[in-house]
This record gives C-alpha cells, sequence and structure tokens, in this order.
C-alpha cells in the first residue's frame, strides 16, 4: 500500500493562498508546512479590474498555471520573509539532485503515534522540496532507496536490523542514520531508542541534504551531550517579552486554549530540528498567577501542540504564589501549609500535563521573592518546590542570579558565588542550580562563572541569552556562537586540566543548558534575519558543544541562504568575526556595564547611582585621571579567588591574564603597555574604532549579495545594517569621549572628528 505525495508541497501554499483569494483577500498568515516562499501583495484585492480580480475563476487558472511555472523554475529568488527559518527545504541544485533523490526515492515510517506523523511530514515536506518530485510513503517493504525511519519497538523493519545493542548506548535520544543493504536493497535507516530520537534523526538527514553532504555510506551516530535543552522565554501574560526584540509574545495568552495558532507548531518543528527539548513558558520575573488553574490548562493545550516533537514544557513559579495566588498568609517554607499548597499545585499541574518538566525559579534576586525573606536560604527553597515536584519526576532550576545585598560583597561580581557555594551538596537531587555564564550579567564578554567548577555537589546547568539585550537588540547583527564557544571551552580546573565548562554540564546528575529566547511575533521570529542564526547555534551547541562556530554558521547559512558559494562566503564571513566587533564598539578589553540603565542599548559610560552603585556604570570601568579597570586581584575585591588556583592565578597575573580580560581584572594606567606594544588608552581607541570599521565592512560585503540573495530580506538585512552602523558609531563616540574627558590623552588622527562631535 503506498500513499502518493507529489511535489505539490511547493504549490500547496500556492494553491491554498489562490482558493483563499476565492474566498475574498488573502490573508498575510503562514499555514504550518507551508513550503512556498508567500508573496506579499496579499491584501491587494482593492484596485484589480475585474477578470483580474481574485474572485474571478480565469484569474485564478492562469494564476495557478503561470504560479506553478514561477515556482518550479529552478533558481528563482523568490521574495523570502524569514518565516521558515533554516527550515526551507528549497531545491537542490542540478548536480546533486539525482544522487540524492536516488537515495530518498521513498519514505518508511511504521507507526501511527503523532511523533510518527510528524516525522512523515516533515520528510514529505523536506524531500519534496529538496528533490522537487513526488515522493512515495510506503508502509511496508521499502523499494531500494527508501528511508526507514522509526524505533525498534513501532517497526519491524528497523526491530529486523538487530540495532538494539547501539541504540542503547546512544540513550533515549540519541539516533544512528546508517546506509544499509538487508536483503540486497539499498536502504537507509534512520533509528532510535525513542520516537522522538528518531525525529532528531530525521532533521538531521535533512540536514545532511540542505548542506549538500553525502547521503550515501553513512554510518552517523549522534547523542546529546546534555538531557535537558531549554529556551527561556521571557515572555509575560500580558503578551510583552522582556528583553525581547522581535515584536510580541509567541504565547497568546487570550485565545488559548481554544484558538492554536499554527505558529505553535512550527514553533515546536524549529526546536525539533535541533534537538531542544523544554521551553519555559514564561518570564523570570514571573506572576503568581501563571500557576493558576486557568493559565495552567493554557499552558496545557501548548505542552499538546509540542508533545509529538519532543518539547517539554517547564513554567517560570513565583516563590510567593502560595501567598499570592493561595491566599496563605505567607510563603513560608516551614509552614506545613505552604508545603501542601506546593504538593496539591505540583498535582494539578501533572494532572493536566502529564510530562511537565518543572520549574525555574528567581529568587530573592531584582525584588522577586524567595526564601531569604524567612531567613532561610535559596536550598530551602528549592527543596520544598523539588519536593513537591519529585514524585512526579519534574525539577526545580534554582536560579543563581543574585546580587541583591551589598552585605554579601562590595563587588557585585562576587555575590552569587557567596551565596551559593556554602550551600553545596544541600540541593536535592532533582535541583539544579541555573547560572549565567558569566559573574554579571550577560555583558557582550565576561570570564566564566566561578560556581562552574565551583559547585561540586551540585547540579549545575548554564544559562545564555539568546536575545542580544546589550548587542544591539535585533538591531546589530551579532552572531553568538564564538562567544559560546569561549565560555563553553573555558577550563575551570576543578579537580584538574581540561574540567571544560562543557565537561562540569555533562557530569552533573541532572545535565541541562538554557537560553533566553530571542523569538517573537514578527514574521521572521527574531526581528533581524540574521539573528535566527543564534537561536540555531544555541540549539546545536547544546546538542553539541563541541561544533565549531564556523561549522554551525555554515550549516545555518546553507539551510537559510542557499548554497552558493560566493554568498555563503561572504555571509559566514560577516558573521565570523561579528562578536568580537560588538564586544569592540561596546565594551572592549575586559570592560562591562557601559549601557544605559533601561533599554541596556545605547552607552552611558558616565551613569552614577549613588543609591544603587552596582547600576552604576562608573562602579564598573572606575576610570580616572589615571587610569581605568575593576581590580579583582587581591589588592582589589579578590574576586580571582573564586576560581581554581590555575585560573586564579592567571586572571591576577598582569602577563597572563587574557587581554580581551584585562579591566574586567584589573585596575592600570593609561599608560599601561601592552604586549603588542600599544598603551592601554591607544588599544581602547583602537578597538572602539575597529568595531565600527568591521560594521562598515560587513555593509560592504553585503552590497556584494545583492541579488544572490531574495530582495526582501536583502533590503532588510541591508537597512538593519545602516543601523548597526549608526549604533556602534555612537558607542565609539560616546565611549571614546567620556574616557578622553578622564584620560586626557590625545585622541590618535583616525579619530580626531570623534572629539568635533558635539
Ligand atoms: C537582566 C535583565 C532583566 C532580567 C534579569 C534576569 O538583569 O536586564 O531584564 O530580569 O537579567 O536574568 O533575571
Amino acid at each position: 500500500m503506498s500513499q502518493r505525495f507529489t511535489n505539490a508541497s511547493l504549490m500547496r501554499g500556492f494553491l491554498s493562498a489562490c482558493l483563499k483569494m476565492e474566498r475574498g483577500c488573502v490573508e498575510d498568515q503562514p499555514q504550518h508546512g507551508e513550503n512556498t516562499p508567500r508573496q506579499r501583495n496579499s491584501g491587494a484585492c482593492c484596485g484589480w479590474s475585474r477578470t483580474t480580480h481574485p474572485r474571478s475563476g480565469v484569474f485564478r487558472q492562469a494564476l495557478i498555471v503561470a504560479g506553478a511555472a514561477w515556482l518550479l523554475s529552478a533558481g528563482h529568488l523568490l521574495a523570502e520573509d524569514g518565516y521558515r527559518l533554516w527550515l526551507r527545504y528549497e531545491k537542490v541544485e542540478h548536480r546533486l539532485l539525482e544522487a540524492y533523490a536516488a537515495n530518498a526515492s521513498a519514505i518508511v515510517v511504521q507507526g501511527n503515534t503523532p511523533t510518527c506523523a510528524a516525522i512523515r511530514e516533515e520528510l514529505q515536506l523536506g524531500l519534496a522540496g529538496l528533490l522537487s518530485r513526488e515522493i512515495l510513503l510506503e508502509t511496508n517493504v521499502p523499494a531500494a532507496g527508501a528511508v526507514v525511519v522509526g524505533t525498534p519497538s513501532s517497526s519491524s523493519l528497523i526491530a529486523s536490523l538487530g540495532l538494539d545493542a547501539e541504540l542503547k548506548l546512544l540513550g533515549p535520544d540519541g539516533f544512528l542514520i546508517r546506509s544499509v543493504t538487508p536483503n540486497g536493497r539499498r536502504l537507509t535507516v534512520v533509528a532510535s531508542q525513542s520516537e522522538v530520537g528518531a525525529l532528531y534523526g530525521t532533521f538531521h538527514f535533512l540536514r545532511l541534504m540542505q548542506t549538500r553532504q553525502p547521503i550515501t555510506g553513512l554510518n552517523i551516530a549522534e547523542r546529546p551531550a546534555l538531557e535537558r535543552r531549554l529556551l527561556n522565554h521571557w515572555d509575560n501574560l500580558n503578551g510583552s517579552v522582556e528583553r525581547g526584540y522581535a515584536g510580541k509574545s509567541l504565547w497568546k495568552w487570550d485565545e488559548l486554549p481554544g484558538r492554536i495558532d499554527p505558529r505553535y507548531r512550527d514553533y515546536a518543528r524549529a526546536n525539533a530540528s535541533l534537538g531542544l527539548n523544554g521551553a519555559v513558558l514564561n518570564n523570570v520575573n514571573a506572576k503568581p498567577e501563571q500557576l493558576g488553574t486557568e493559565y495552567l490548562k493554557k499552558a496545557a493545550a501548548l505542552a499538546d501542540v509540542f508533545r509529538p516533537y519532543g518539547i517539554r514544557v517547564y513554567l517560570a513559579a513565583n516563590f510567593a504564589a502560595p501567598k499570592k495566588l493561595g491566599g496563605l498568609p505567607d510563603a513560608n517554607p516551614n509552614n506545613p501549609k505552604v508545603r501542601k499548597w506546593w504538593n496539591d499545585k505540583a498535582d494539578e499541574i501533572y494532572a493536566l500535563i502529564p510530562d511537565f518538566g518543572g520549574f525555574l525559579v528567581k529568587a530573592n534576586s531584582e525584588g522577586q521573592p524567595g526564601p531569604q525573606d524567612y531567613k532561610l536560604t535559596h536550598a530551602d527553597g528549592a527543596n520544598l518546590l523539588a519536593d513537591a515536584l519529585a514524585p512526579h519526576g519534574g525539577i526545580v532550576m534554582w536560579r543563581a542570579f543574585g546580587y541583591n545585598s551589598p552585605k554579601v560583597d562590595k563587588d557585585r561580581a562576587k555575590r552569587a558565588y557567596l551565596e551559593f557555594k556554602p550551600l553545596d551538596g544541600q540541593f536535592r537531587d532533582n535541583v539544579i542550580v541555573q547560572v549565567k555564564n558569566g559573574p554579571i550579567d550577560f555583558q557582550p564578554r565576561e570570564p566564566f562563572h566561578p560556581l562552574f567548577g565551583g559547585l561540586k555537589q551540585t547540579s549545575v546547568m548554564a544559562e545564555l541569552e539568546i536575545t542580544q539585550e546589550n548587542m544591539g537588540h535585533s538591531t546589530d547583527l551579532v552572531y553568538l556562537a564564538p562567544m559560546w564557544r569561549e565560555f563553553l571551552e573555558s577550563d575551570t580546573y576543578a579537580g584538574g586540566q581540561g574540567a571544560t565548562v562543557a565537561s562540569i554540564l555533562a557530569r552533573s546528575p541532572v545535565t541541562a543548558i538554557a537560553g533566553v529566547a530571542n523569538t517573537g511575533t514578527d514574521r521572521n521570529w527574531c526581528g533581524h534575519d540574521f539573528a535566527p542564526a543564534n537561536w540555531h547555534a544555541f540549539g546545536r551547541l547544546a546538542w553539541n558543544p563541541r561544533l565549531t562556530a564556523e561549522q554551525i554558521a555554515d550549516e545555518w547559512a546553507r539551510a537559510t541562504w542557499g548554497n552558493d558559494a560566493m554568498v555563503l562566503a561572504t555571509i559566514t564571513n560577516m558573521m565570523r568575526g561579528s562578536w568580537e566587533a560588538c564586544v569592540n564598539y561596546e565594551m572592549p578589553l575586559g570592560l562591562h556595564h557601559l549601557m544605559e540603565a533601561g533599554g541596556h542599548y545605547d552607552p552611558k559610560p558616565e551613569t552614577v547611582n549613588q543609591g544603587a552603585p552596582e547600576y552604576s556604570a562608573w562602579y564598573y570601568h572606575k576610570a580616572d585621571a589615571k587610569g581605568i579597570g575593576f581590580d579583582r586581584t587581591k589588592t582589589g575585591s579578590d574576586a580571582v579567588s573564586q576560581y581554581a588556583p590555575e585560573i586564579r592565578d592567571r586572571f591576577a597575573n598582569l602577563d597572563t591574564c587574557p587581554q580581551e580580560l584585562l579591566l574586567w581584572f584589573h585596575h592600570v594606567d593609561w599608560d599601561y603597555r601592552l604586549k603588542n606594544g600599544r598603551t592601554v588608552w591607544e588599544e581602547l581607541c583602537f578597538r572602539y574604532n575597529d568595531g565600527v570599521e568591521y560594521v562598515k565592512r560587513m555593509q560592504a560585503q553585503w552590497e556584494a549579495v545583492r541579488g544572490g540573495v531574495d530582495a526582501e530580506r536583502f533590503e532588510a538585512v541591508r537597512n538593519r545594517l545602516e543601523l548597526q552602523r549608526v549604533h556602534a558609531t555612537k558607542w565609539r563616540d560616546t565611549c571614546i569621549r567620556y574616557f578622553q574627558s578622564k584620560s586626557q590623552k590625545p585622541l590618535p588622527a583616525y579619530l580626531t572628528q570623534v572629539a568635533e562631535k558635539p
């Protein structure tokens, strides 16, 4: 028995658009699985002549014929809007087409679960797009060239291959992709212990074609480095997104659970394609109402959409919820009624969402309630919630982001370590402490947080920020994978050399990583057409932290922009140095927290806030007539001593401290000479200017791809690059002028114009 899937997947969106035109104007809404680049003249009914009006049958027929020819004509650069992210599945070039087609001529996915259906659909969509032809969907004995996907328990074909032992080694999410010839028939097998693992393998197989790799002689075995790979959405119940720069929240709380936006499913597809398997739906600055029955039902509706794609729902919990939502007099962990409230709440949640992942908690941080309100510790608070979730298999991700009390230490960078290190070993097994990559707060560059390697008997996970809060929002093109690689590869020396952050994360009893999402309702999901590269890179690194930033950029660029060699080289070139450039035009040499207090977009190095010194820029740079930088060595705050001795000594010594972190750890004279022969003042000027120059080079490079990519995205990126140039220049000029007012040093010739500006 076979079903036919025609290459009308290319046509599907187009046809449905035509049908909608029958009904009236096309609504500018995506359809799930739409594989057709949309046309943007959707609302153009008005002003059309009678015969060319969309309601006219003549018009419709002509449109379908013309559209089919247009869509199927190779090399046509269609208008695109970025909605399809890296799942565009554009037709492969002629030279590869037949070879690919011969090895993906039919699809066999045995099993009738929603995940099996998702696998089938993705393969159908992907192969029809990539190969531009009919693909047979078989249910039984495959023809030569078929792709067989499944698990030994759902597929007799997979079971017959005797892969069980190998699959067991790869864990539930891991998969094998193998070219095999049972009974002399050439097949490609995508197998896993779990259906979700098979889905990950499916995406990987499609990625091979998207990135033009061979699909014969395959012997691929993948398993994720970490068990839980999450996005943290800082989405509020009113639809706004904290530090969100791509429109409103994806979750339409007012419509849920009644209406399911098709976009939820495409969100799940995108995440699953990277191996992401969890989403914390709401802001860490959590409203108690999020745990109310009404909103739990809405969250359950989202969980139902995500489940086939292996994505579990988590919620950020407000620690005071028993009081604010439950009406109890307090939220004290020692109050039996509070314990009961959390236990009952957990029961209620799991009745609605049986695979609920757990809670994320921001406690006693930036005004949020927490156990310290009752003179109890973070461990007491985390364990309270952990006990409630434990019977259901849930976890608590307890954030270590806290710097409330100057009493803990005058140096904000030291406070989280000082609060959490004494609690090491006191957390329940289902608690994992979530630590931001650096000890301050998502600055353009930070050293790794000393709690990585510092906590030895507690599970630790990393929190990265995908949304560009301090790096130009969704205006600036900043590819973050190099930063995350630098962080993940940092050697903590915990227990000896080679204890990289990545290995620390992988050795915890509970293993996890989280990225603060950059998604929103903008049609292209992330605002900037390059910003999905960071969502993509986070997901890929969460799966495999050893992938290089270059590999991931290449993969993303091919899938997102096409495989033209010149376009690819240009795009990956632009991305490669873009993070370092942003560091340079904003906060080079280890400078940090120079941004203005509210929006974190513009520079404000002069900020002084007497009441809350940690919100002052001056607190961090300490620039005066003599020098600049925060002394965190023994002569200063001694934050260096929170690291293992090898790292402490390296950071503390001016000769060995990485130049990139110089002013993070040292206060030096303006005339202090660096290894490259420049003084700190000269290097600062050089770097600020170099950052701006990089942006100008990106502008020039982008001009070179004009015509090589679709006009719609070309123009959008072009416009944002110009805004980035203005933004970078503002940072450079503001900071140079301010620091010069302190140093009184002459400006290098290439910056003299800076002083002249108002
Ligand atoms: C940063 C950010 C806040 C956020 C906080 C957090 O300070 O600016 O918006 O709430 O981090 O991570 O909790």
